[in-house]
């Protein structure tokens, strides 16, 4: 596992890495930009070939190419190993031995299918005069890699010409078949839509009919490439549009991504006619917090729409949800009012609670008691229990049994602790932990030991110091010493710095560490470099010190005594780091 990991670090060096995204500049040994995590005026964002690592000195981001990965894609760490790996020619083991070259034939047939059906495309006249119909123009059909399926053999023959096993093409929903009558195409005579995963792999295919008919779409099942669950249209092409907007606009179909994007409204992705998972909202959020979920106006969308804002919301987003005019999708508005009316309608929406009070409306008089448990019932839809008192005195206003707010609100509240229960509060949105803040009060010899490390002449040397017991005096080069001499034992680490520093078992450790190389890294002056003299100077000096701390540490034997092991270790830590500070 380790092996890998290593390859991938010593292949891709982060530099380059970090620039395919952030204009970064050479200053002596290091390279500065400006932060991609925060706000950053000027540049405080540090990358270092060297340990591999990026550090922002205004905000406390830091990691190596691994978190890079998983911050700036959004995934997690496997599949930040997986895409590093693809990038850096390295074969992950995983999995029975054959998967990955599975993964490549059904990648080899897929794209052979869309390469077979967009020259189909450009070929049927037909297909093209439905496109044009619909608005999709050249363009259009280039952007979404929009194709034609012909039917019935015309991509089996194709993919068979191809030399692409049929038996797999079948595990990919793109044919069907056998048992002695022979494949045949799954989809036919149909216009097919690429379905790609968020990092833009074609996964999946979706194919509409041409003018009326049943079914409407047919859709890839779940495939060994392709989980429902897990893929939102569009997503691909939207998700650094969503990051920009911390919003997402959730539309229904393939025709309504395609229609705001067209409008100009980039951030927009389908869940594709099943209702919203939770992983899909998961998803969403790793890029973004607020959705604006934009349904069909028919009422199995507005159905559709409120469970998907029940789901978006139990994974922590802030969801509202857009209203459509009556008959309408955002295809057909952007097809009849034009893109500034998609503008507006993805810009407005309403809280899930606002929104089912209006559902309320539009389905009871406001005398009928229905009305007033299901408005108060909506409530548990609430962010907070601040939206819950604000709709209650939205409501209050408008109660017409009593003519009195006050006493209306009254009124109210009795009812919604009747209905829900004692103060309700909506489930608190997921919160991403901060950056911990670490005091290291590190002496002058312990820094200078530990930046020799990173100067392979001179490790061997401090490396004498790291297998001497209680030579480190301050807490933290206390537990640099300990991670260190627990990775590697007797023996200095060899090797490339950033795969040996990968090595260090305890993160404050290895962070410590990082930090200092990248100091090292920016200071040009030549006095901060160790050099041997100085080296044996500082481990000569802390050895004197620890003599000294020994006879302290007898003379105030009987101060330590009720000390647990922890308590014992901070105050002897104190009492020699002054010690040291009086020489
Ligand atoms: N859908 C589906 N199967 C169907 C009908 C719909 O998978 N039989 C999915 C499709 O992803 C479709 C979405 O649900 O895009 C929304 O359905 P609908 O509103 O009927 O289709 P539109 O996207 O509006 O397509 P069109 O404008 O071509 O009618
Ligand atoms: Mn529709």
């Amino acid at each position: 596992m380790s092996d890998e990991r290593d390859l991938i670090r010593s292949r891709i060096n982060i530099v380059d890495l970090v620039q395919e995204r952030t204009n970064l500049k050479r200053k002596g040994k290091a390279w500065w930009g400006l932060c991609p995590f925060h706000d950053d005026k000027s540049p405080s964002f540090q990358v270092s070939d060297l340990t591999g690592q990026y550090r922002c000195w205004s905000c406390g981001a830091k990691g190596d190419i691994f978190t890079w990965v998983m911050e700036v894609e959004k995934v997690d760490f496997r599949d930040a190993l997986e895409q590093l790996a693809e990038k850096a020619g390295v074969e992950l083991k995983k999995g029975a031995p054959n998967e990955g070259s599975k993964r490549k034939s059904y990648q080899a047939a897929n794209e052979f299918t869309l390469q077979f059906y967009s020259a189909q495309l450009k070929s049927s006249k037909q297909t093209l005069d439905y496109c044009d119909r619909r608005g999709l123009s050249e363009t259009v059909r280039e952007e979404w890699q929009l194709g034609y399926a012909p039917g019935e053999h015309g991509l089996t023959n194709h993919l068979k010409k191809q030399g692409i096993s049929l038996a797999d093409a079948k595990e990919i929903f793109l044919v069907d078949g056998d048992q002695g009558g022979g494949y045949y195409d799954k989809f036919r005579d149909r216009l097919m839509f690429p379905i790609h995963d968020e990092r833009g792999h074609l996964v999946a295919w979706g194919g509409r009919i041409l003018g009326q008919g049943n079914p409407k779409y047919i859709n890839s099942g779940d495939t060994p490439l392709y989980s429902k669950r897990k893929v939102l249209y569009g997503m691909n092409r939207a998700k650094e549009h969503i990051a920009a907007a911390d919003r997402a606009i959730l539309v229904e179909g393939y025709m309504d991504v395609i229609a705001c994007h067209r409008a100009g409204v980039r951030n927009t992705v389908a869940s594709l006619g099943t209702a919203m998972s939770e992983e899909q909202a998961k998803l969403l959020h790793r890029w973004c917090q607020k959705v604006t979920v934009l349904y069909d106006s028919d009422a199995a969308g507005q159905k559709a729409a409120a469970r998907a804002a029940e789901v978006l919301s139990a994974e922590g987003l802030q969801v509202k949800v857009a209203l459509l005019p009556v008959g309408q999708d955002p295809d057909s508005l952007l097809k009849e009012v034009g893109p500034e009316a998609v503008v507006r309608v993805t810009e407005g929406g309403l809280s899930p609670v606002e929104y089912a009070i209006s559902q309320l409306e539009m389905k009871y008089d406001l005398t009928a008691q229905e009305f007033w448990d299901q408005a108060i019932d909506s409530l548990k839809l609430a962010r907070d229990s601040l939206e819950v008192s604000k709709q209650l005195e939205a409501l209050a206003l408008r109660y017409p049994f009593i003519n009195n707010p006050q006493e209306a609100l009254r009124a109210l509240k009795q009812l919604a602790r009747a209905r829900l229960g004692p103060t309700k509060s909506a489930a608190a949105p997921k919160r991403s932990s901060g950056i911990e803040k670490v005091v290291r009060d590190v002496t002058g010899p312990e820094k200078l030991i530990l930046s020799a490390l990173f100067f392979e002449e001179l490790r061997p040397i401090a490396w004498e110091a790291i297998g001497e017991p209680e030579l480190f005096p301050s807490w933290i080069a206390k537990q640099v010493q300990l991670a260190l001499y627990t990775a590697f034992g007797d023996d200095s680490p060899q090797g490339e710095t950033r795969n040996w520093l990968a090595e260090i078992p305890e993160d404050e450790a290895k962070s410590y560490l990082s930090e200092l190389a990248m100091h090292l890294e920016t200071k040009k002056d030549q006095l901060h470099i160790p050099d041997e003299a100085s080296l044996r100077h500082a481990i000569e000096r802390l050895g004197l010190k620890r003599e000294r701390a020994g006879l302290i540490r007898k003379r105030l034997g009987g101060e330590f005594a009720g000390d647990n092991a922890m308590q014992f270790t901070k105050r002897w830590t104190q009492s020699i780091a002054s010690e040291i500070d009086q020489n």
